[in-house]
């Protein structure tokens, strides 16, 4: 048992107690963020006169060494201390001796693990929008490629009307973009630096918040310290920005699952992204779009068990929010590994082309357009409803299309048809006339994929020069 604390106890502290307590299991995860917080926060007190000029610069470069050494995996962060904050304080004291204990002044393991927390989410939050903006570009490259595909589009699960695969698959790109412009949104709102909070009411010494604040990246520090170490809200909205990730993902899996069946047969996982069957030779089983729809539950948990964990907690720190790291790492961790692997799973699926025009043609998708003829022929739509209606049921009976059909059988159901209606009513006038902002019409795609070439290309970068000025 290594800890900080004991000075008032007069017994040891009981192993289970001890093991309950003890987060260095998990959150040694947060070493490198915990190093570099201590770095600017001794830097401080050494530009504060805190901490003599000397003993500041003998501290940091030993920090320095302490990260050098785990990040080369020679310094190993042993299970032996109660959390990451005991370890690299012990490494101090035990490489430096008295100088090494003055690390800890003017702060406390609340502001330092808000810190540490804080730093962590931030660097996770600036990933996640990574990966999101590959997934994006392999979108747009798909909807580049198919703005002529035609497809049916859904409502109900039935054939509705004829759509391209540019605009189907265009809709995820929407998703995954307002996914990234709420990363954007929680960085701007969660930079604030909690470091300098002290336990919860501040320091007697004279610390320079600003500073330590602008050293690691942050706008500036956070303006009340009970709220500094106790506010985990930006956890909690990057949580549930994830669960919308997660959301929009599974929707696509599952899209990709039917689309991959045997009924369907719109696309082919490449073999790379698909898995056998133990027993059946012939399968071949979208595992991987199923794993993506079944880690959402995941993340979902996370987020209402952090949520759950907050409601009580009186201010300022409790150590319940301990409580907040593994569901958050395993949760962060989930979503990234599943918006790589959907992205590669994207990038080199095949599309069916000639299946899903098969779909669309024998599904009535163009029943709508073929109302709409009627009623430019000066038939009131409801009645050209219920004449295609009639027409529909005449093509099931016969097992046909409304294309397949002669003038003379369509001018037995409403004498208005005429021969331009094959032009009207095939799947390329249907989509194509579709042509207002947002519509599947390939111009009107074409002005979408444009406009969403230019987004991907611009985009203002996040803050991350602080990190290479801190460690110089
Ligand atoms: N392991 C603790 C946590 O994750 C660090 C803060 C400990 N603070 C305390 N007062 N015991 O929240």
């Amino acid at each position: 048992m290594a800890q900080l604390w004991g000075g008032r106890f007069t017994k040891e502290t009981d192993q289970l107690v001890y093991n309950f307590n003890a987060s260095i299991s998990f959150d040694r995860k947060f070493y490198k963020q915990d190093m570099e917080g201590s770095i600017a926060h001794v830097k401080m007190l050494g530009k504060q006169g805190i901490l003599t000029e000397q003993e500041a610069a003998q501290i940091v470069a030993e920090l320095k060494k302490i990260l050098a050494e785990t990040e080369a995996g020679t310094l190993e962060i042993s299970l032996e201390y109660e959390d990451i904050h005991s370890f690299v304080e012990a490494k101090l004291i035990e490489r430096l001796g008295d100088t090494g204990k003055k690390l800890h002044t003017g702060r406390s393991r609340n502001d330092q693990v808000a810190l540490d927390m804080r730093m962590y989410t931030r660097m996770e939050v600036v990933q996640t929008d990574a990966l999101l903006k590959d997934l994006l570009q392999t979108i747009l490259n798909i909807m580049k490629a198919h703005t002529a595909t035609i497809m049916p589009g859904f409502t109900h699960l039935q054939k509705a009307q004829p759509v391209t695969l540019a605009h189907h698959i265009g809709a995820y790109f929407e998703m995954f973009k307002r996914d990234r412009l709420r990363m954007r949104d929680i960085y701007e709102r969660m930079n604030y630096c909690p470091l300098g909070s002290g336990a919860l009411a501040g320091t007697t010494y004279p610390l320079d918040r600003e500073y330590t604040a602008k050293m690691l990246g942050f706008y500036g520090p956070c303006y009340n310290s009970m709220d500094g170490v106790s506010d985990r809200d930006y956890v909690i909205e990057f949580l549930s920005a994830l669960s919308t990730v997660m959301m929009h993902l599974s929707r696509f899996s599952e899209e990709i699952i039917i689309w991959n069946s045997n009924e369907y047969q719109f696309v082919e996982i490449d073999d790379a992204y698909s898995t056998g069957s133990s027993i059946m030779p012939q399968k071949k089983n979208p595992d991987i779009a199923e794993l993506v729809r079944g880690k959402t539950g995941r993340v979902y948990g996370a987020l209402i068990s952090l949520l759950t964990t907050m409601k009580g907690i009186p201010l300022a720190y409790n150590k319940d929010m301990q409580e907040d790291k593994e569901l958050t790492f395993d949760a962060i961790d989930t979503a990234k590994g599943c918006l790589a692997l959907f992205q590669g799973m994207l990038a080199t699926i095949q599309f069916r082309e000639e299946n899903m025009r098969k779909s669309a043609m024998l599904g009535f998708t163009n029943a709508t357009d073929a109302a709409d003829y009627l009623v430019n022929h000066g038939v009131p739509f409801r009645d050209a409803h219920g004449i295609v209606g009639r027409l529909v049921l005449y093509c099931i009976e016969k097992n046909s299309s409304i294309d397949d059909l002669s003038l003379e059988e369509l001018k037995a159901i409403s004498p208005v048809f005429e021969a331009d209606i094959y032009d009207a009513v095939s799947m390329e006038t249907c989509v194509n006339k579709r042509l207002t902002t947002g519509a599947p019409g390939k111009e009107a795609m074409e002005r979408v994929i444009a406009l969403e070439e230019t987004y991907l290309a611009e985009g203002k970068p996040f803050e991350e020069d602080w990190e290479k000025e801190l460690l110089s």
